[in-house]
């Protein structure tokens, strides 16, 4: 008999790496305060590492630091900037030394975005999303880098997959999103011979997100998880997990990369097949299919 189906179960890295990998180590990352990147935070100083997080927003980034210093017992120090400001980026960075004396890690994670067709965008709303996260990545990059090329550290920008192919609604986050990727693969390269590594991270669908609470909606009439070929959204742990691993000495040979974290979903061609009862059950298909399989 063939096995039953099973979903993806997402592990704890706390489970997988040795809690102290990062001992002594400093994260700055932009758009910690919520979400996705705050959770890459967590996993971060879990496992030994103090942290800067960047944000807009001072209430949140100061009541987020609170929780990741409390939560992990390491130290989390707030530092308000917006990254489409240099100066304000500098100050952070110099806030960052003066605490903590060094930077290793850096997660590009401020992202603006709504949804909106070609014809709703206006000039200055496309260039918004463009200063956010693609000269806002810039911006980070410049105001770190003198720090990690002294620590031979390492950069993830938090990315998406949304501009592999063309997705209606999205043109300027699929631009600006285009320009992170271009931008990590270019530091990659000229980082590398000073021992500086930069990767993205492209998350899928991550449930319980804004991202996914304001940016999706329902009425497509399948549900998405029937579209991810592991049977499940991201949770915000799959994306710490995988920030977990690109920071760590396990690769240490990657750079210029970019790792997907969707399940399966961009590999999924839409057919004329139901998915997965295609794959679950072929005989159902061929009666659909009357004879023709
Ligand atoms: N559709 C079309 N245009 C929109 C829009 C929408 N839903 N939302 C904002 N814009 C336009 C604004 O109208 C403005 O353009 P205009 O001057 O021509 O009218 C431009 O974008 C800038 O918007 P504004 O709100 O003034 O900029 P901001 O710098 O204060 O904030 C964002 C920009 C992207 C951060 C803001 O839209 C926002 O708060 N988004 C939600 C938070 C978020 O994106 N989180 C990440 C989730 S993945």
């Amino acid at each position: 008999m063939a096995p039953a189906p099973v979903r993806a179960r997402y592990t704890n890295s706390e489970s997988v790496f040795k809690p102290d990998i990062f001992k002594g180590k400093v994260l700055f990352c932009t758009g910690g305060g919520s979400g996705i990147c705050k959770e890459m935070t967590y996993a971060v100083m879990k496992h030994g590492a103090n942290a800067t997080i960047v944000g807009r927003k001072l209430d949140r980034i100061t009541q987020a630091a609170e929780e990741l210093s409390k939560g992990t017992g390491n130290t989390c120090i707030p530092a308000q900037a917006d990254v489409r400001r240099p100066d304000e980026l500098k100050e952070a960075v110099k806030k960052t030394i003066e605490k903590f004396g060094r930077i290793d890690f850096v997660i590009c994670g401020a992202a603006g975005n709504f949804l909106a067709p070609l014809s709703g965008l206006s000039e200055n709303a496309f260039r918004t999303v463009i200063e956010i996260d693609t000269l806002g990545t810039f911006n980070t990059f410049k105001a770190t880098i003198p720090y990690v090329r002294q620590s031979h550290g390492s950069y993830i920008h938090v990315s998406a997959t949304l501009h592999y192919r063309g997705l209606p609604y999205q043109a300027h986050v699929s631009s600006a999103k285009a320009g992170v990727d271009a931008l990590s693969r270019v530091i990659a390269v000229e980082e590398g011979p000073w021992g500086v590594r930069s990767n993205v991270i492209a998350p899928g669908p991550i449930a319980a997100t804004e991202g996914m609470s304001r940016l999706s909606v329902s009425g497509t009439g399948r549900s998405l998880e029937s579209l991810i070929p592991l049977g499940r959204q991201g949770a915000v742990q799959d994306i710490a997990n995988a920030t977990v691993f690109l920071f760590s000495d396990a690769a240490s040979l990657i750079t210029g990369e970019a790792l997907v974290v969707d399940g399966g979903l961009q590999h999924l061609s839409s057919s004329s097949f139901p998915y997965p009862e295609a794959v679950l059950n072929p005989e159902s298909v061929r009666k659909m299919f009357k004879g023709k399989l």
